[in-house]
């Protein structure tokens, strides 16, 4: 939720902003803007719309100067526009301030400093900021902006330049991520990796509290009260080529075709001699033999992962597992104790719910997992252990590979646990070993099907856009589906109402009689996941049910499946046999790819849709 980028050096400041900001737009496309100094002279230039109206302006009159801070935007207080748009100012025009998050106490602060005569452009949270950061300077800018940051109460993640200072750039964060790109006489403050890894990979995740200053020989990280902070870098090991579209139109397409590879690495990296290990993992396993329960806490796709994780743990390792959003779990109160392990999943690792959640799970007592992607990020660092997903950079909205990660992970957790437990013999181990590593192979196969622009997903999308039309866009989806696969039901439906801005549904297909069956006309198409044996008759009834009523059937079934035939159904999607168990890993893929395709057809903006970002980071 809004990205922040900052450079001192010798280039020129604003060429670095630019891309710097381009890879972190998945972040918020509301509005953006730079601020550059030069000559004692800082000079703001900002514009509503995605990056590229402001990249076109600056190509007409580029900025001078070799330091400046850059920000897109994802707006939550004052609506997307000009006036909103970050860099804000102070009064007398001497200082730019660029924010990630909301500073909650904005309204009372906002009331004194207009008593105090400070006058307001914007109606951002942001904008008390740069007013107070008047109000406390004194010549150092470090100083000011620690005095500030002490009276704001709420998430932040800044970066402040003053005219007076023209050799500096202080940041700040407070549960927004903010790091620092350490460079050879060149310096960098980014939301994160991607805006800084065409210049360095060395980088220091910057944690709460703490104030740091870049010059161009050094970094300096200080805490609240000016004590001296020591820092270790990290080494990033993935490369920028990864977080570009390699050919493919969109970075969702490119990212629904790695997952084969994402599973295939984990394969290699995660299973040793018939054993799952997690090198990573800093729980000892004698937490995981004791435990009594499992509550898996997430928002969004990460939760539509954490549900189908209950069915494969409760399955493989025989442990009760609870899931619940992260939202709703902050605020209620939980049955938890100590022998309750709380899973956090999140890509990013710095969903705000998700770290409020997991702050409460260890406020209880509780051992707490995260599954992240984002190394380094807030989640990782503060549960008690972490298992990273090794997914890549994720850069599209709508998460894909990030989701059969975070399966995949639960597959390998519950694995790992039956095998500490003894829930499962040596051979049910191994069997379930080799079922998953035959996932990547049966997942790249199924892939291999959909890699021409014309399959039959893509021709599916092209019918159903014509038949909204004809319906005088009445049309919808539902996702029905049973048991381990009722979570893809959700997940699909997410995926398509997210990109495509079309109303989709996802049920279990049991609760079909008890409400939902009331909506059914010729107007929705349905997707009915019915590969699973064990409820294959009941789907039939499901989808026999929907035809009766006029409704479109989309039905997925395992290949081979001769029955399907006779149930006049309108489209078919077929998917290798797997073992039931395993089968999420691949239903998924043509949801996704359903989604991706009908979103195109209706000429959507597919990695960044209307009023979303990627990472959530405020409540
Ligand atoms: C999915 O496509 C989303 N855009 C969204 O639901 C996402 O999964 C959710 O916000 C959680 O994010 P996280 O995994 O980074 O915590």
């Amino acid at each position: 939720m809004c990205g922040i980028v900052g450079y001192i050096g010798e280039r020129k400041a604003q060429d670095i902003l630019l891309k710097g900001l381009k890879r972190l737009e998945y972040r918020g496309y509301d509005s953006a803007g730079v601020a550059v100094l030069n000559r004692h002279k800082i000079s703001i230039v900002k514009r509503q719309g995605k990056l590229s109206v402001l990249s076109t302006e600056l190509s007409g009159r580029p900025l001078a100067g070799t330091l400046g801070i850059g920000h897109t935007r994802w707006a939550t207080h004052g609506a997307p526009s000009h006036k909103n748009a970050h860099p804000h100012r102070d009064c007398k025009g001497k200082i730019a301030v660029v924010h990630n998050g909301i500073i909650e106490n904005y309204l009372e602060l906002k009331k004194n400093l207009k008593k105090k005569g400070h006058k307001f452009l914007s109606e951002t949270d942001t904008e008390i900021l740069s007013h107070l950061v008047e109000e406390h300077y004194k010549g150092n800018l470090e100083e000011a902006v620690r005095r500030t940051v002490k009276m704001v109460k709420g998430s932040y993640a800044i970066a402040v330049i003053h005219e007076d200072e023209p050799y500096r750039i202080v940041g700040a964060r407070c549960d927004s991520p903010l790091i620092v790109g350490l460079g050879k006489g060149e310096n960098f403050l980014a939301s994160d990796v991607p805006a800084i890894l065409d210049y360095t990979h060395d980088v220091i995740y910057l944690d709460n509290h703490d104030i740091v200053t870049l010059t161009r020989g050094g970094v300096s990280v200080k805490d609240l009260s000016g004590r001296n902070m020591r820092k270790s870098p990290s080494r990033i090991k993935w490369d920028i080529s990864q977080a570009e579209k390699a050919g493919y139109k969109h970075f969702m397409l490119k990212e629904i075709f790695e997952q084969g590879d994402v599973l295939r690495n984990m394969l290699e990296e995660r299973i040793d001699k018939g054993r799952v290990v997690f090198n990573e993992l800093e729980i000892p396993s004698k937490v995981f033999r004791s435990l009594k329960n499992i509550m898996i806490v997430a928002c969004g796709t990460a939760y539509h992962a954490g549900l189908t994780g209950k069915y494969i743990i409760e399955e493989c390792a025989r442990i009760p597992c609870h899931v619940d959003t992260s939202s709703e779990f902050r605020y209620r109160d939980p049955v938890l104790d100590k022998n309750t392990l709380v899973v956090i999943v999140s890509q990013s690792g710095e969903t705000a719910d998700s770290l409020a959640a997991l702050r409460e799970a260890k406020r209880r007592g509780c051992k707490t997992l995260g599954i992240c992607n984002v190394l380094g990020s807030s989640i990782a660092r503060e549960a008690d252990g972490v298992i990273y997903t090794h997914a890549g950079p994720e850069i599209a909205v709508a998460s894909t590979k990030a989701y059969t990660a975070q399966l995949a992970i639960f597959y390998l957790i519950a694995i790992y646990l039956a095998s500490l437990r003894k829930a499962l013999t040596a051979s049910g181990i191994t069997s379930l070993i080799k079922e998953f590593g035959k996932c990547a192979l049966l997942m790249n196969e199924l892939l291999g099907e959909y890699k021409s622009e014309y399959n039959a997903l893509a021709a599916y999308a092209q019918e159903f856009k014509r038949y909204y039309h004809a319906k005088h866009n009445k049309s919808y989806f539902l996702y029905l589906a049973r048991n381990i696969n009722y979570p893809n039901a959700l997940e699909g439906a997410l995926k398509l109402k997210e990109i495509s801005y079309i109303s989709a549904e996802g049920y279990p297909a049991g609760e079909m009689k008890h409400g939902p069956i009331a909506l059914i006309d010729e107007n929705p198409w349905v997707v009915c996941i019915a590969t699973q044996a064990k409820t294959h008759d009941k789907m039939l009834s499901n989808m026999q049910e929907i035809k009766a009523r006029g409704g479109i059937v989309i039905a997925m079934v395992t290949e081979g499946d001769k029955e399907i035939m006779h149930h006049n159904v309108n489209y078919v999607i077929e998917i290798p046999p797997v073992r039931e168990l395993f089968s999420p890993l691949l239903t998924v893929i043509p949801l996704q790819l359903l989604a991706y395709y009908v979103a195109l057809e209706f000429g959507y903006d597919i990695d960044q849709p209307r009023n979303l970002a990627k990472s959530v980071t405020v409540e």
